[in-house]
């Protein structure tokens, strides 16, 4: 018989909420105790915290029905629109995720490797090479670009690029503001005060968006271009219905918001871990004079391990679901906890070291390591996102060797993700 819910935090739900505010991570931690599965209590709805790898097993395993991750992310649904892939479930789910999954193929991330190198490389030259600089601004400057590049396929000298450009900035600058999140989840994403809010810069970007669709559906090479968006513009679901212009329009700005921050502040994270790690700049620097793509690779699988980005996924309870021996019921969520299994003692020996050679050799296990989630949900852009920081990794390493900048960097909240306090402050060595 299972067990009807998990031990639980005892706590008033203001005093958890006030907790989780100030730390997520510290509050996850300090109630770990608890057991591999826990249940938590700051919001609407209780977060049942699964940190086991079998329990994540069954979590990604489920049954898309009996478990929903689009309304586990709908407060994001305000600017990410009705039909994006984050946030619909079940049938409408599979069906943009199959429209959008031939996009991130293989063969494609081959085309698109010239043009990360290109941008990446552009943006290294504008690195400073006579003081300190926080990694971040840059790595956000070439994932915006990477991202608007090879999403829309605007050009990037165009004027019509770079209006997109600083509005899609103006909507990610204002889904990153401190608190940002408050509203929606208070009142929820739908709600007239939260639209109103978002419309000052969602509005102007969706203008110009929908002309860039329009235009671009005329284009005469549509089905040889290489960009996402004419693909999606020739894609067609298994019913042979092509997208309308309003789920391209969702799925254009949940690639950017989703592709843009995430990416950026992993490759934050890798360089600040790198120069606070004794001999790791050099060893990159040499690896790539080497030609040394492994050592890369497993600096990008430690630094996602260590410092995932996000904490958590979410998925909410549809229908009830038996989970490691608990049963959960519908409106609960279920909580993959990516920052406490990737702390596991006995999945990762010295769990808080860097240690990119816990690597060598060794894959990366599917529910052991969940830095872009896992199942039906699992992240679409998660190759693109290793092969961009691997390229951005090589890119700098050829500029010269990175020097810590100040102590270890806190891992603060922004937006979803957890960001290095000071950005992954850095100079070049002279
Ligand atoms: C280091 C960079 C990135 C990290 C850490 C990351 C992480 C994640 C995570 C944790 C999820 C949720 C998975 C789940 O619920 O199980 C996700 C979903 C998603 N990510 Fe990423 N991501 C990254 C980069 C990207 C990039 C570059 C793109 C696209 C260009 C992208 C597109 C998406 C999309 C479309 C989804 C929704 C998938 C679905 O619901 O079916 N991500 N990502």
């Amino acid at each position: 018989m299972p067990v009807p819910s998990p031990p639980t935090l005892r706590q008033p739900r203001l005093v958890q909420g006030v907790r989780f505010a100030r730390s997520q991570k510290r509050f996850f931690e300090k109630a770990a105790h608890l057991g591999d599965v826990f249940q938590v209590n700051f919001q609407r709805r209780r977060w049942n915290m699964v940190t086991h790898p079998d329990a994540i097993k069954e979590v990604f395993t489920a049954s898309p029905e009996a478990l929903h991750a689009g309304k586990g992310n709908d407060i994001l649904a305000t600017a990410l629109g009705e039909h994006s892939v984050l946030i619909l479930d079940e049938d409408e789910h599979m069906r943009q995720r199959k429209l959008l999954l031939p996009s991130f193929h293989g063969e494609r991330l081959e085309a698109q490797a010239a043009t990360i190198q290109r941008i990446a490389e552009r943006e290294v030259e504008r690195m400073p090479r006579d003081g300190s600089f926080a990694m971040r601004d840059h790595s956000q400057a070439i994932a915006l670009e990477v991202i608007l590049e090879i999403v829309l396929g605007t050009e990037a000298t165009g004027t019509e690029h770079d209006v997109l450009s600083s509005q899609a900035k103006a909507m990610l600058d204002r889904m990153g503001r401190p608190f940002s999140l408050l509203l929606p989840g208070l009142l929820g994403p739908r709600h007239r005060l939260v639209k109103r809010m978002h419309r000052p810069v969602v509005d102007p970007f969706d203008e110009s968006l929908f002309r860039l669709i329009a235009e671009r559906r005329l284009a005469p090479d549509l089905e040889e271009r290489n960009d996402i968006l004419s693909m999606l513009l020739t894609a067609r679901d298994e019913e042979g219905r092509p997208m309308t212009d309003r789920e391209v329009r969702d799925e254009l700005v949940t690639l950017i918001v989703a592709g843009h921050e995430t990416t950026a502040t992993a490759l934050a994270w890798v360089f600040e871990r790198l120069a606070h790690t004794e001999g790791s700049t050099e060893a990159l620097h040499q690896a790539v004079a080497d030609g040394d793509d492994e050592y890369v690779t497993t600096v990008v699988q430690e630094t996602l391990r260590l410092r995932p980005v996000l904490d958590v996924v979410v998925r909410q309870v549809n229908r009830p679901v038996e989970i490691a021996g608990y049963s959960f019921q519908p409106e609960e969520m279920v909580v993959p906890c990516i920052h406490l299994v990737h702390r596991r003692e006995d999945v990762y020996p010295d769990p808080l070291e860097f240690r990119p050679s816990r690597w060598k050799d060794t894959k990366p296990g599917t529910y052991t390591w969940i830095p872009f989630g896992g199942g039906v949900r699992r992240c679409i852009g998660a190759s693109f996102a290793m092969a961009e920081m691997e390229i951005v990794m090589k890119a700098v390493a050829r500029a010269g060797v990175l020097e810590p900048v100040g102590e270890d960097e806190r891992e603060v909240q922004r937006f979803i993700t957890s960001s290095p306090s000071r950005g992954g402050e850095l100079r070049f060595a002279i």
